[in-house]
C-alpha cells in the first residue's frame, strides 16, 4: 500500500497491534507472571473482518509483547469471549499434568447464528485447540454473544454472563465442568435500553472504606449510532448464585466512562489478591472505521483497578490507573501554586512525544473554567482542552480543534457530571493519540482519542475569569 504510516499516533505504553484491525479485548487473564490480552483481530487487513483472536502479554501492564494469532477463524468468526484457568482439570480436556487454560467465546456464523464455543491450551495460551464437540451452548439465536465467566465461590460453580443484544438482556448460566451449562436466570429491561447490549461481565467489587464489604456489579456495553450515547453502563447489587438483584431503581442509569472511546471492557481473570483490573477497546463503533491510523486500527485503554466508593448519590464505580503512579517517584512536582492566567509548563518540553500522567489537586477556585490546554506551537487554532466547568459543574474533554476531526459525532464535547462529595482533583494520562481523564479520585472517567496534525505542542494550566489555587501538581513520565 502507498499509504503513509502514522506511528506518531501510536500509543507508547497502551497496547496496539503492530498492524491491522482490532476491536474488543478478549480473554483477559493473569497467569504465571503475565497479563494476557487476547483481542478481536483481522490478521489480514486494517478493517473489521476475518475475526480471530490476536494475543499479547505483559509483565508490568506497560510493555506489551505481541504473540502469534491465538485462535484463527474457520468457517466461523471468533467473536468476543473470555479465558479461565481450569485449575482442577474439571473439563477433562488436554493433558492432565499440564496447566490448562480454557477459552469460551462466541462463534459467529455470519447472518446465520451465534453459538458459544470452547478452545483449550496447554502452553499458557500460545496455541489453542478447538474443542471437538462445539457448541457448548446454543439457543438458536442470530444474536447471542460475548460470554464472560467467573468462578463463584459461594455456590461452587462457574457462572457465565452472556448477552442477548437485541433484547437488552443478560443471561446467567452455571456449570461445574465448563462444558455443560444450565440457565440460572435472566436480567433485562433496566438501565439504559436504547441501544443493544453486548460484552456483559459480572464481578464482586470491594467497597472502599468499609472493611470486608463488597457488592456485585454487572457491566455491559451499549453501542449506538448518532445518539447522545455513553458506551458502558453498570448495575450495583447482589448475586446469590442464581439471580442478580439490582439495588437501584430499574430506571437508574450508571455510566462507566463519559468519553466515546472506552468500550467492551472486561475484567482480568485470576488476578493477585482478588484485585479487579480491566481494560477496554479505546474506540467507538461510531467512527472506528474512520480512525486515520495505519498500518493498525484500534488500541486498548489503560488498565484500571476497580472498586466501589460512597458518594452522596449512592455507591459509585472508582477506577485507578495501573500501575498506581501515586507509588512512583514523580518526574516533576510543585506545591501551593496560584494561577490567574494561562501558565505554560515549560518543563513539559522534555515530555514532548512521550507518554505521561499529570495530576492536579485544587485547594480553591473562583474561576469559571480551569484545566489543561494543549496547544500546537505552529498553529494556534489547534488545541485540546481537559477541564472543569464550574458553572455547569461538568468535567469535559474538548477535541473539536485537536487536529483531524472524524465524523460523525467525533467533534462533540465529551462531558461528565460532578460527583458530590468527592475531591476537586484530576489525573490525565496522555499517550500520543490517547487521552484518559480520571477525576474526583477516580469516580469520573472520560476517555477520548485525538489526532493532532502538528507534532509540537505546549501544555498550559489555565484559569478563566478567576483564580485557581492548586494544592499540588505532579507529573510522571511513563516508560
Ligand atoms: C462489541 C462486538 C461484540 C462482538 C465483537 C465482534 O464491540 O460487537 O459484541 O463479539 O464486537 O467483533
Amino acid at each position: 500500500s502507498a499509504q503513509n504510516t502514522t506511528e506518531h499516533w501510536r500509543p507508547a505504553v497502551h497496547f496496539s497491534p503492530k498492524k491491522n484491525w482490532t476491536n474488543d479485548p478478549n480473554g483477559l487473564i493473569y497467569f504465571k507472571g503475565y497479563y494476557h490480552v487476547f483481542f478481536q483481530h483481522n490478521p489480514k487487513g486494517n478493517e473489521w473482518g476475518n475475526m480471530s483472536w490476536g494475543h499479547a502479554r505483559s509483565k508490568d501492564l506497560l510493555h506489551w509483547e505481541e504473540l502469534p494469532i491465538a485462535i484463527p477463524h474457520g468457517e466461523e468468526f471468533i467473536f468476543s469471549g473470555c479465558v479461565v484457568w481450569d485449575k482442577n482439570h474439571v473439563s477433562g480436556l488436554g493433558e492432565p499434568n499440564k496447566d490448562l487454560l480454557v477459552a469460551i467465546y462466541t462463534a459467529d456464523y455470519p447472518n446465520k447464528k451465534q453459538e458459544q464455543h470452547l478452545a483449550y491450551s496447554n502452553d499458557e495460551g500460545l496455541t489453542w485447540k478447538k474443542y471437538g464437540h462445539n457448541p457448548i451452548l446454543d439457543i438458536q439465536l442470530l444474536n447471542f454473544r460475548d460470554p464472560n465467566i467467573i468462578w463463584h465461590e459461594a455456590s461452587k460453580q462457574y457462572v457465565m454472563s452472556v448477552a442477548k443484544p437485541l433484547e437488552r438482556s443478560v443471561q446467567f448460566y452455571g456449570s461445574k465442568n465448563l462444558l455443560a451449562w444450565d440457565l440460572l436466570s435472566e436480567f433485562s429491561n433496566q438501565g439504559e435500553l436504547e441501544m443493544i447490549w453486548e460484552c456483559p461481565s459480572l464481578v464482586e467489587l470491594p467497597i472502599e472504606g468499609r472493611e470486608n464489604e463488597s457488592k456485585w456489579v454487572l457491566f455491559n456495553s451499549s453501542q449506538g449510532v448518532q445518539k447522545g450515547f455513553v458506551g458502558m453502563q453498570y448495575f450495583v447489587g447482589e448475586f446469590n448464585g442464581k439471580t442478580f438483584i439490582n439495588e437501584n431503581s430499574s430506571d437508574t442509569k450508571l455510566f462507566v466512562d463519559f468519553g466515546k472511546d472506552f468500550y467492551a471492557a472486561i475484567p482480568f481473570y485470576n488476578t493477585q489478591e482478588k484485585e479487579v483490573l480491566w481494560l477496554a477497546w479505546a474506540l467507538s463503533w461510531q467512527y472506528a472505521k474512520e480512525q486515520p491510523t495505519f498500518p493498525w486500527k484500534g488500541q486498548m485503554s489503560s488498565v484500571r483497578k476497580l472498586s466501589l466508593v460512597d458518594s452522596q448519590e449512592g455507591l459509585r464505580l472508582k477506577q485507578v490507573f495501573q500501575p498506581d503512579f501515586s507509588q512512583w517517584e514523580p518526574t516533576f512536582q510543585a506545591k501551593d501554586i496560584s494561577i490567574s492566567k494561562p501558565k505554560i509548563l515549560n518543563g513539559m518540553k522534555m515530555l514532548q512525544g512521550k507518554s505521561y500522567v499529570i495530576d492536579v489537586e485544587v485547594e480553591e477556585t473562583n474561576a469559571d473554567r480551569w484545566g489543561f490546554r494543549w496547544q500546537s506551537v505552529d498553529n494556534p487554532q489547534e488545541y485540546t482542552l481537559v477541564a472543569f466547568d464550574e458553572n455547569k459543574k461538568q468535567w469535559f474533554i474538548d477535541r473539536s480543534h485537536s487536529g483531524k476531526v472524524l465524523s460523525p459525532g467525533f467533534f462533540k464535547l465529551d462531558s461528565a457530571p460532578w460527583v458530590e462529595g468527592r475531591p476537586r482533583q484530576m489525573r490525565v494520562w496522555v499517550d500520543h493519540s490517547m487521552i484518559e481523564l480520571l477525576a474526583q479520585d477516580g469516580t469520573v472517567a472520560i476517555s477520548s482519542l485525538r489526532f493532532p496534525v502538528s507534532s509540537k505542542e505546549n501544555l498550559s494550566i489555565f484559569s478563566e475569569k478567576g483564580k485557581l489555587d492548586l494544592k499540588q501538581i505532579t507529573i510522571w513520565e511513563v516508560k
